[in-house]
């Protein structure tokens, strides 16, 4: 995912169509005029779509940049003493938690916590009302089938296929101190296996990676073009590549995984703050939310009312290990582990 700055501009006819559902939901129409500065930490067709939407429903300005997770994270640490951002939007929520905990966002309680899942809210209650969950995704494999028969290699099940020597160089996924997605992965291999064990796993993991990327979709994006044949990824980042016609399947790993829950913060200093605001109630009603899959984006929404189309993974049907949130979104934690993945893992030769 590039940084960049999207003015709003494109008129696809889903968003035309959006446009108009969601104002004769509303009742809005350029009913205010203001800007707000995002940035966001989806994918790029996410981004797009809600800022067009957004800025043509409301009249608002919206200058959005698009940056990964970790990456963004960053960005808000070096502007803390004269912020920019008013709406972080997206990505991963244990940066969200961290950018909590040292102050860099806004506590903000919605009248809407309510209509939101318990996993939303909970990520809300835990950061002092500072972010809250926008959707929730489980972490597991993408891989190309045409490629994997072209190499006669097994489809990977479990996390310990992974280190098998059959897969050397067969595998990318993304670098944890830009990609929420990889930090996800360092965090679920810690819960699952201990850190001792989890170090190990990455150690061995490393011999087999192509190419450790910044964005956290780069890697299933490699998987779709025939570059790599497996991914880590979110398995919800498949079916919008596949709905492209590439060949790319996803699974999840037979030991467990883990999940994100997407989040969404108000920055700490908003200069646009009521603009803030107001972006922040209409993202998580579910007509904004029902965007995300308009955009070939098939994470599950946070807000109990908003459709769930039938690509949305089925949780129900996956193993996950009962990720501690609070933990792996400590700021002390998480540099840690970052950290130590750079000394002990990212160094040693391939
Ligand atoms: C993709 C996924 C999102 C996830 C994001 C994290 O856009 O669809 O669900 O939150 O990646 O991006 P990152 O680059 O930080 O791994």
């Amino acid at each position: 995912m590039k940084p960049g700055t999207i003015m709003a501009s494109k008129t696809p006819s889903t968003v035309t169509k959006l446009i108009a559902s969601f104002a004769l939901l509303t009742g809005t129409c350029a009913a205010f005029s203001q800007q707000v500065n995002i940035i966001c930490s989806v994918q790029a067709e996410h981004c797009n779509m809600i800022s067009t939407v957004y800025a043509r429903v409301t009249g608002a300005k919206v200058n959005m940049s698009l940056k990964g997770s970790g990456e963004a994270l960053a960005q808000l640490i070096a502007e803390k003493d004269n912020p920019k951002t008013d709406i972080w939007y997206g990505g991963t929520g244990d940066p969200h938690l961290q950018a909590a905990e040292m102050g860099l966002s806004l506590e903000y309680k919605s009248p809407s916590l309510p209509q939101l899942y318990p996993w939303a809210q909970q990520q809300a209650q835990q950061s002092g009302y500072k972010t809250v969950g926008i959707y929730t995704g489980p972490l597991g494999f993408g891989y190309n089938p045409e490629l994997l028969a072209k190499k006669k290699l097994a489809v990977p099940k479990s996390w310990a296929d992974l280190i098998k020597p059959e897969y050397k160089g067969d595998i990318q996924v993304a670098n944890p101190a830009s990609s929420g997605t990889a930090y996800t992965m360092l965090a679920t291999l810690v819960q699952l296996m201990g850190e001792d064990k989890a170090f190990d796993y990455l150690k061995a993991l490393h011999k087999n990676i192509s190419q450790y990327t910044r964005s956290g979709t780069g890697p299933i994006k490699a998987v779709a073009r025939g570059e790599t044949a497996v991914s880590i990824s979110f398995v919800h980042d498949g079916p919008g590549e596949k709905m492209q016609g590439f060949p790319v399947e996803t699974i999840t790993p037979s030991e467990g995984t883990g999940a994100e829950i997407g989040s969404m913060s108000i920055m700490k200093g908003a200069r646009n703050l009521e603009a803030a605001k107001k972006f922040y109630e209409w993202a998580i009603t579910p007509a904004a939310q029902e965007m995300a899959a308009a955009a070939k984006q098939f994470q599950l929404p946070s807000n109990k009312a908003t459709k769930v189309d039938p690509r949305i993974p089925d949780f129900k049907k996956i193993k996950f290990i009962n990720y501690d949130y609070a933990k792996y979104g400590a700021s002390a934690e998480r540099r840690r582990l970052i950290a130590k993945w750079e000394k002990d893992v990212n160094s040693l030769p391939r």
